[in-house]
């Protein structure tokens, strides 16, 4: 399938908003690639991010009964509904759109929480989603300024961000976005 196919799917599947964000995502991905990873396929940043957030609209109980079939022994749902959908459509890839590229299926994994060493094509679609054009939270205009110049310093931000306001909320961080957070410490400079 190519990436206008998929993105005619998404669009279906997606409120305006959300693909609206979508879109942004793919956008600010590209821009991210050109200035930090030119090396890195666009067309591939460009399907990671139209899919990244393709199972978003689905309840928590049907996201954690579809993530269970391939991982018994998950604990994503036992920090909230909202880590579920980038998992569950890291595996629905493959079924859903024929791709089975294993760069694309770890930044869709991941792009809920990050991980440590993650790598510069799963830092760019991280990043993406956290600053693109149509995101408005307090913090994220220093990350869009950081991710001017320097890759590793604006995700230890948009971390940092992250882990202050649940911290704030009294809700629980999961181990994986700490494990970033730690990581991106001792890699940015
Ligand atoms: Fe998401
Ligand atoms: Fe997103």
């Amino acid at each position: 399938m190519n990436n206008e196919e998929i993105r005619k799917i998404v669009a279906d599947v997606l409120p305006e908003q959300r693909y609206k964000h979508t879109l942004g995502v793919a956008e600010t991905a590209i821009e991210l690639g050109a200035r930090f990873a030119p090396t890195l396929c666009e067309a591939s940043l460009e399907r990671a991010s139209l899919v990244h957030d393709y199972k978003k609209p689905f309840g928590r109980v049907e996201l954690t009964e579809l993530l269970q079939q391939y991982e018994p022994n998950e604990d994503f749902s036992s920090y909230g509904g909202v880590l579920l959908h980038g998992p569950v459509a890291a595996y629905l890839l493959k079924e859903d759109f024929g791709i089975e590229d294993e760069e694309i299926f770890h930044a869709v994994y991941y792009h809920t929480t990050g991980r440590a060493k993650m790598s510069l094509f799963e830092k760019i679609i991280f990043l993406a989603d956290f600053i693109e054009p149509g995101r408005h939270f307090p913090g994220v205009h220093e990350v869009r300024k950081l991710a001017e110049k320097d890759l590793d310093l604006a995700v230890l931000e948009s971390l940092r961000s992250t882990i202050h306001h649940l911290s704030a909320k009294h809700v629980l961080i999961h181990p994986l976005t700490l494990s970033a957070y730690n990581d991106q410490v001792r890699t940015a400079k």
